[in-house]
């Protein structure tokens, strides 16, 4: 299928490991140019020099930026727009939570991981739209997550993060759909990430059980009998921003395997 990527141009943040550098991969496979944004210049150049030397002649920019610091947003953008030309797609990847319940999070944590998402998300949006608005195919997703729709005691912090991210995707694709901009969240379930890891032996603490007894648990509880992979909410990223998915606009599509009890 051709999904008109090839030669386009995508910015993604938190593009310097987990789905944020699945993502980048994917869109890197369909011959799109690439602005990394992340904190960890290591990592993010180690990232480029990985995609380049697959795809040579693929155009990646690595960009400095701490998505919680509202005044680098800007200049970062700009940056990237100099060195690419221009932007076709965004995908707001950064992000995390702290684990745990009400009690254990402390105001500054808070504090920290609002300002990335959703905060740094409607800043990078902001400053990005103008440049979207002079593409041909406009494209935003939003990477927010299930808990978002299903809050969880021991994840507490995920909801409110993910619930903004979900309300600011449906208000853009109002605003934005006469410029022929999509705007749309993808919301994975627990992924194969640093977090997941986390995120087991939470529970094989709370549960006074082994790791490995808590990851059976967790992954029964997926109708497809396996976690999420970062490679999955790749896929569904790059076919939201295909001219393919034109008139798909203000969704908030699962990639949770089934785990999420409401539809
Ligand atoms: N994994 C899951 O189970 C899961 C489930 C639902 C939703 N999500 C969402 O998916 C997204 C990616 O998650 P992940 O599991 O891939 O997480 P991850 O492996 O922890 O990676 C997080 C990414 O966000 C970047 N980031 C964090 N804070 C930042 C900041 N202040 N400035 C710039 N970059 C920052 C990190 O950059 P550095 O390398 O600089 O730290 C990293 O690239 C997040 O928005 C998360 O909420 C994940």
């Amino acid at each position: 299928m051709d999904l008109g990527l090839k030669g386009r141009t995508a910015f993604v943040t938190g593009a310097s490991r987990g789905i944020g550098k699945a993502i980048a991969t994917a869109l890197a496979a369909e011959g799109v140019n690439l602005g990394l944004f992340g904190r960890d210049m290591d990592r993010c150049n180690g990232v480029a020099a990985e995609l380049t030397a697959k795809h040579p002649g693929l155009r990646v920019a690595v960009i400095e930026m701490d998505i919680s610091d509202r005044t680098a947003i800007k200049p970062a953008v700009d940056k990237a727009i100099a060195a690419l030309g221009g932007v076709d797609i965004l995908v707001n990847c950064a992000g995390g939570a702290y684990r745990g319940r009400l009690a254990e999070i402390p105001d500054e944590a808070w504090e920290n991981y609002f300002a990335v998402k959703p905060l740094g998300l409607i800043r990078m949006s902001r400053e990005t739209m103008p440049y979207l608005k002079k593409s041909t195919q406009g494209r935003v997703i939003h990477i927010s997550g299930t808990r978002g729709r299903e809050p969880h005691g021991v994840q507490v912090m995920s909801g409110p993060i993910n619930l903004g991210t979900l309300s600011i995707t449906k208000a853009m694709a109002n605003e934005f759909g006469p410029d022929g901009i999509t705007v749309n969240a993808i919301c994975p379930g627990s992924t194969d990430t640093g977090r997941w890891t986390e995120l087991v032996s939470i529970r094989a603490r709370e549960k006074g059980i082994s790791v490995e007894k808590a990851e059976q648990q967790l992954v029964e509880d997926v109708p497809m009998g396996r976690v999420v992979k970062p490679e999955d909410v790749a896929d569904l990223t790059v076919f939201l921003a295909s001219n393919r998915a034109g008139m798909i606009t203000g969704c908030a599509i699962n990639v949770d395997g089934g785990r999420t009890r409401g539809i």
